[in-house]
């Protein structure tokens, strides 16, 4: 989604700007723009391209910008169509004021109307560019009151003009009456500023800020802070100047290297064994004493003890992942659960019970709909005064520096490392691991397994790593040849059951994901109730079937799909029942509850090389973002 990068300091503006941009580009995006003042002039130079960053670094091939102060933006739609009007920076109708925003501007049509009757025309269909006139119009006010040009008259400006802001937003500015000075602003949307060396790089996410600096200065929501080459102002909602240290960021330098794979999905789709290594080195724990594994958490889970109940907030694939969740602590740890669109959670929650966990499941840390889901639950939660009811909390992400990480203090790291294909792949991979570990950690707090089940699943989840190198070495090249045979499809049913429901819903996903071929997951047994209706021979059924409770069940579903001429694929240990199917994806036979981890992997590789065959962009799917700052 959209990415800010913004500079202020003693080097060229331009290249640090064009650097963070190509960090920001994983998060998709359709144009992008950049506006830096020009030292010689004090004019504000802004150039703007639709499509790729590659295009905007050709409009500025032979550019020489003379500047330190600039902003950046790579811009995913929401008013207003991908074009080269619509992309960011925004500028005021004097050229002097530039605007890059994250966000959405809610009452922008009637701040627009009322610009409008002044005399106002606009140049975009964007909400954003409301911002740069009435930092202006405010500026102009200001310069009445004989206030000098500087930074601090366009905090002012700034500050006064975000009061009327009505949405959530991320924001830099740059004016060139103050052509030293970058303001920044944030509601609901992150924004961190990195301290480098002789300058400061404000940006919306992480990697665009590790090469340059590993201290950072996250701001705080509803924080404005102006940024000059020496020094930073923060001051929070109420004016109030704020102190505090820099942190360094957690995280490695962003390695964003495909490693001869031909797409980044590709590669994380490999990632997988090493992921699993990493789980069970950093949470699986023996104890010395008696020899048996424990989970490790970072933080102290004594208060897993009185929960009676589990509400889990997610999006997209971390939903799915929550799902199998769900799965695993009702079935295996005995917990009620429940899992929630964050989306729909924070207008219509539940009605409040005592002794609830709350989960937040996000792998960027930063989706809007998950933090204010999870925000409004802390409030009403700390409102009802009840100890039973206060919020119980635990965040799973993949980026604990992100806006979750700052929310929850119980972070599960899924260590995943960067990923950077937009289809999430081996973080849902890591999200179901982390589930494991708290399906195991509660069935111990709960007892609702003997020991020997609980070591049994453990035991089968420290044989992951070369369980899942082998399911790539078997199904990469013959997942492959199926995409070339299925690339032309419109329409493929997944079928799941049981912990694999989520699965099946979870492969879909990935398809229509990266493919643009529709595809539905549904539980089998549901097949008959509507999606039979759409089967012939051109619709192929994908089930997954594991020796198990339902095994039989999604056979005999299966074979109601064949029965209507299907192309039937299983996803399933060749075993007495799977030769009904027309191509097997064998998996390994080994216990049920480990399927999902293994289930996953070759619906990961047919979707990759279904939508590689079609020539399509696998990494930076269209309309699609990374991490979705808007709700
Ligand atoms: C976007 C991404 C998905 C992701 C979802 C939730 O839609 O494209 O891959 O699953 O957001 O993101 P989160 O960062 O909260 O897991």
């Amino acid at each position: 989604m959209c990415g800010i990068v913004a500079v202020t300091g003693y080097k060229k503006a331009l290249p640090l700007l064009i650097n963070g941009l190509e960090k920001l580009e994983y998060r998709g995006y359709d144009s992008a723009g950049i506006a830096v003042i020009s030292s010689e002039t004090k004019n504000i130079v802004c150039n703007k391209a639709e499509g790729k960053l590659n295009n905007l670094k050709n409009n500025l091939k032979n550019a020489e910008i003379p500047g330190t102060v600039g902003i950046g933006h790579t811009r995913w739609a929401t008013h207003g169509k991908p074009e080269v009007k619509n992309a960011h920076p925004h500028l005021d109708s004097l050229g002097k004021v530039a605007v890059v925003q994250n966000g959405i501007i809610e009452n922008y049509q009637e701040l627009k109307s009322k610009l409008e009757k002044e005399g106002i025309s606009f140049d975009s269909d964007t909400d954003t560019e409301v911002i740069p006139h009435l930092i202006q119009k405010e500026l102009i006010a200001l310069s009445q009151l004989n206030l000098e040009n500087n930074g601090s008259t366009l905090l002012v400006a700034v500050r006064n003009v975000i009061s009327d802001l009505e949405g959530s937003y991320a924001l830099a500015v740059i004016w060139s009456g103050a052509p030293d000075s970058l303001v920044v602003a944030r509601r609901q949307a992150p924004l961190i500023i990195g301290l480098g060396e002789g300058e400061f790089i404000c940006a919306s996410d992480t990697p665009a800020i590790a090469s340059f600096t590993k201290i950072i200065l996250p701001l705080e929501d509803g924080e404005i802070a102006l940024l000059t080459p020496l020094g930073i102002e923060i001051y929070d909602s109420n004016n109030e100047r704020q102190y505090r240290n820099p942190i360094s960021l957690q995280i490695a330098e962003q390695v964003i290297d495909k490693n001869n794979f031909r797409h980044y999905m590709l590669k994380e789709i490999y990632d997988q064994p090493e992921i699993a290594k990493y789980w069970l080195e950093k949470y699986l724990i023996k104890d010395l004493k008696t020899s048996k594994f424990q989970i490790k958490y970072p933080f102290d889970t004594k208060f897993f003890e009185s929960i009676e109940r589990i509400e889990i907030v997610a999006c997209g694939t971390s939903k799915h992942a929550a799902m199998v969740g769900k799965f695993l602590l009702e079935q295996f740890s005995g917990i009620p659960t429940n899992v929630f669109f964050a989306s729909e959670f924070r207008y219509s929650p539940p009605p409040l019970l005592p002794n609830t966990l709350t989960i937040g499941v996000t792998q960027s840390g930063e989706t809007a709909d998950t933090i204010a889901a999870i925000k409004m639950e802390i409030q009403r939660r700390a409102s009802m005064g009840d100890e039973s009811y206060k919020p119980n909390l635990v965040a799973i992400t993949n980026r604990i520096e992100s806006s979750i990480g700052r929310q929850i203090s119980n972070i599960i790291d899924i260590g995943a490392g960067i990923e950077i294909g937009v289809a999430a792949t081996k973080t849902f991979f890591a999200q179901l691991l982390s589930f494991y570990g708290l399906a195991i950690k509660f069935a111990q707090i709960k007892q609702s397994q003997s020991n020997e089940t609980i070591s049994q699943l453990i035991s089968e989840l420290t044989k992951l790593p070369p369980l899942v190198e082998e399911l790539l070495e078997k199904h990469n090249q013959s997942s492959e040849k199926l995409a070339h045979e299925f690339f032309n499809i419109k329409d493929v049913i997944f079928l799941g059951r049981g912990i694999n429901y989520p699965i099946a819903l979870e492969g879909a996903l990935k398809l229509k994901e990266i493919s643009y071929i529709h595809a539905a997951g549904y539980p089998a047994g549901e097949m008959k109730h509507g999606p039979i209706a759409l089967l012939d021979k051109k619709v192929p059924v994908i089930s997954i079937a594991f020796p198990g409770e339902v095994f039989d069940k999604v056979i005999s579903n299966a074979q109601e799909a064949k029965a209507r001429d299907a192309y039937l694929i299983g996803v399933a240990p060749k075993c007495k029942g799977t030769e009904i199917f027309d191509y097997l994806m064998a998996i390994p036979s080994t216990n049920e509850w480990i399927s999902p981890l293994l289930a996953i992997v070759p619906l990961q590789l047919l979707s990759y090389h279904i939508a590689a065959h079609r020539g399509l962009d696998v990494d930076q799917p269209r309309n699609l973002a990374k991490s979705v700052t808007v709700e």
